[in-house]
């Protein structure tokens, strides 16, 4: 049997495709593995019980049962759910939305692949444009998104050591060049993997960039305003008629839903619609049900900012201690945690790759990410990128503080210090 070129693109060896391979046969042989690696949400009870209690209401009313089980709402999504999110977003914020500005998505990961295959590819002009990071590290998950080759361009950041064990990364405008080549900019705020959530005055430009290129900024709020609210940053929401912001209900607690959700101008969200249709029919029930119940009385946002925040803040707060206190006087840095669920940490001239580290870890029993696979679209060779890993901060504190004694010994057996 033979495949086509898409067809062997995507049953290929994708960066993303080895790496959960891997994670998931670690996990098979070694079931006590201390799993600090995936993207999972940690388990909150509150949530848990919201999201039951949602539930059980939409399931005790025949019509609205019906509506979840029963029926295809329309591509773009159900028009109450729209509504609903359209109304809370401009009154929380002042956007002027309808809910012709909004669509959903069975998962952000889905919306991402239609979004940077429309913005980016091969043009009738014969161009072939791209999506362009204005910094990377960035989520891995984007990096096999295209369907062409040769889809995404980065640009290094600047770093900032900040004392204390911190630095920081901040996007390189001397180097960052939109060009005829750009399809989109797009930045995830909070990042996956580093934490780091670029500045008001960062998105400002951007913005004003893209504007001006006539390019859209796509903004993945995965961790971001107004929900989940991961965030530990002071930073203003943004949202123009140029911006595509995408938001999902994953990190509240529900990556089973499967539910993005696309905010952007008519013609946007149409276009998106109509491919949406092309690929799913219609989107799952299940997730925007759930956060119809959740969005009535502000419900959604309660949670985040009284729940979910203060919850991720408290685990943050914690591994950081952790961390600290036993990775001591060894050469590491650690991102300044301004939202999402991880800690990147930067062991500089580490004397072996960060991929070398996770294999010893993950023979010790630790699961942890390489940071090199966060770097999609960065063309330069570049050390840093391979001194550098991702661990999860969701698990319980004692999980971590395992974890963490263990990569403390192997990085210290690495530098030579034992
Ligand atoms: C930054 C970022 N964007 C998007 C996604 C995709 O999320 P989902 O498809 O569950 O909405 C993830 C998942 O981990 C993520 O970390």
């Amino acid at each position: 049997m033979q495949f086509s070129r898409l067809g062997q693109k995507l049953s290929g060896n994708a960066g993303i495709v080895t790496l959960m391979d891997d994670l998931g046969d670690a996990l098979r042989t070694n079931p006590d593995m201390i799993f600090m690696g995936g993207g999972n949400p940690a388990r909150i009870p509150e949530m848990e019980a919201a999201f039951a209690e949602a539930l059980e209401q939409t399931l005790s009313d025949p019509q609205q049962a019906h509506q979840l089980l029963g029926v295809y709402q329309p591509p773009q999504g159900d028009a109450d759910v729209l509504d609903a999110f359209a109304s809370m977003l401009s009154k929380e914020y002042n956007w002027p939305l309808t809910r012709d500005n909004i669509a959903l998505a069975n998962g952000s990961q889905s919306a991402f692949f239609i979004l940077f295959n429309m913005f980016a590819g091969e043009f009738e002009n014969g161009i072939k444009k791209q999506i362009q990071f204005p910094l990377a590290p960035e989520y891995l998950g984007y990096s096999d998104l295209g369907i062409s080759d040769d889809f995404f361009t980065a640009t290094r950041p600047t770093i900032e050591i900040l004392g204390d064990g911190f630095f920081k990364y901040h996007v390189d405008f001397s180097q960052l060049k939109i060009t005829e080549r750009t399809g989109a900019v797009c930045v995830s705020r909070p990042t996956n993997p580093t934490g780091n959530v670029i500045s008001d005055e960062e998105l400002q430009h951007l913005d004003t960039l893209a504007l001006e290129n006539g390019v859209p900024l796509i903004v993945d709020g995965a961790y971001g305003t107004p929900f989940p609210n991961i965030l530990f940053a002071d930073i203003k929401p943004h949202w123009n008629s140029n911006t595509i912001l995408v938001l999902s209900l994953s990190k509240l607690g529900l990556p089973g839903a499967r539910t993005g959700i696309v905010i952007a101008n008519p013609q946007v969200i149409n276009a998106f619609a109509k491919a949406n249709t092309i690929l799913n029919l219609a989107c799952g029930n299940f997730g925007p049900a759930l956060a119809h119940n959740l969005l009535q009385d502000g419900k959604i946002l309660a949670l985040s900012r009284e729940i979910v925040a203060p919850f991720y803040r408290d685990r943050m707060e914690k591994a950081v201690a952790i961390f600290k206190h036993h990775l001591g006087d060894l050469p590491y840095y650690i991102h300044k945690p301004e939202g999402a669920i991880f800690l990147w940490l930067w062991f500089k001239d580490l004397p072996i790759s960060s991929e070398e580290l996770y294999q010893c870890l993950k023979a010790r029993g630790v699961l942890v990410i390489s940071g090199h696979h966060f770097f999609p679209g960065l063309a330069d060779n570049w050390q840093h990128s391979r001194e550098c890993i991702r661990v999860t901060y969701c698990q319980d504190v004692e999980i971590v503080e395992k974890g963490a004694v263990i990569i403390a010994e192997e990085v210290r057996r690495v530098f030579g210090k034992i």
